[in-house]
């Protein structure tokens, strides 16, 4: 498990992002719950954790492309699924398992 972070420091306008080697993660505040998903687009690369949420949906701040943070689902192309990747929280700090959920 890796720690990405403080749960306090986490806020709905707030994603935690961190990089380890190759691997880029970002965890959003999604209904009070945090849920972790790749940090990168699978489109082209763009910064999901700069994105912004509505109703659990996140949007990309490069061209839009949205995703289901509850399901990692593309709502641009139902062939791309956002990996989403278990999350546990101990005494303020936010661990990630990078095997996908
Ligand atoms: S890089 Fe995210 S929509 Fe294009």
């Amino acid at each position: 498990m890796l720690e990405v972070g403080k749960l306090s420091d986490l806020k709905e306008d707030n994603p935690l992002y961190f990089e380890n080697g190759n691997a880029k993660i970002a965890v959003f505040l999604v209904d009070g719950e945090p849920v972790a998903t790749q940090a990168n687009c699978p489109h082209a690369n763009g910064p999901l954790h700069k994105g912004s949420i509505c109703d659990h949906v996140l949007s990309c701040p490069w061209h839009g492309w949205s995703y289901d943070l509850k399901t990692g689902a593309c709502e641009d192309d139902p062939g791309i699924k956002l990996e989403i990747y278990p999350v546990s929280v101990e005494e303020n700090t936010v661990y990630v398992s990078l095997v996908e959920n």
